[in-house]
């Protein structure tokens, strides 16, 4: 029903849908919590790359030369700390030349307002392919804040990849940010009074950790 109003990239691969469904369970401990994170944000940063720019290059294989590809521009990727170092690893693994930037974000726990405590961002943001990793978008404070901190550096190619999504945070990135993309297998029913996702899967950042 989002989809054609608001940017949303719903990945509905069955692996990753799979996947999902392991991470919402209540009975998922943190150590397979942590691995299908991982396998999930593979199957995402796939989809949020699909389109992302290649230039030609001549590869010799030991029976000749062909055409290969090669990425054509950087690619930065930009956890907020601490829940999307759960998804950092897997976008490694698949772009290892990437350059990662910090933005650390804490929501209070009563207003659910983010604050900021660290960030790190590299240079020429303006020229990258820039993934953010945030993967609850709940109200989108969180998203919103390394995007405003993100754009004020440069960067113009930006790229939201979570693992839920509540219409509460796609509406506030669509109405300050037009045209940002949103890679996301699920959107959920919305926020409850604690600005949680419903039905979600919990604390990201917890159920990665096992903390609380
Ligand atoms: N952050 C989380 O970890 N979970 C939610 O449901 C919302 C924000």
């Amino acid at each position: 029903v989002y989809s054609w109003f608001v940017p949303v990239h719903k990945v509905e691969h069955p692996l990753a849908l799979e996947a999902l469904t392991i991470l919402r369970s209540a009975d998922t401990r943190p150590d397979q919590f942590r691995r299908v994170a991982r396998r999930i944000s593979m199957l995402l940063t796939v989809e949020a790359t699909r389109d992302i720019e290649t230039t030609p290059t001549t590869v010799l294989t030991p029976l000749g030369s062909t055409t290969g590809h090669r990425l054509a521009r950087d690619v930065v990727v930009v956890p907020i700390l601490r829940a999307g170092l759960g998804m950092l690893e897997a976008v490694l693994e698949l772009i290892p030349a990437a350059r990662v930037g910090y933005v650390g974000l804490q929501r209070d726990e009563n207003t659910a307002i983010a604050s900021r405590y660290y960030s790190n961002l590299p240079s020429n943001l303006e020229e990258s392919h820039v993934l953010v990793i945030d993967p609850m978008l709940a109200t989108g404070g969180s998203a919103l804040a390394a995007l405003d901190l993100l754009c004020s550096a440069g960067a113009i190619d930006v790229r939201v990849i979570c693992i839920v999504a509540a219409p509460e945070g796609i509406e506030a990135l669509e109405r300050h940010y037009p045209g940002i993309r949103i890679f996301t297998p699920a959107v959920d029913r919305g926020l409850n009074d604690q600005k949680f996702i419903v039905p979600g899967l919990g604390d990201f950042g917890n159920r990665l950790y096992g903390t609380e």
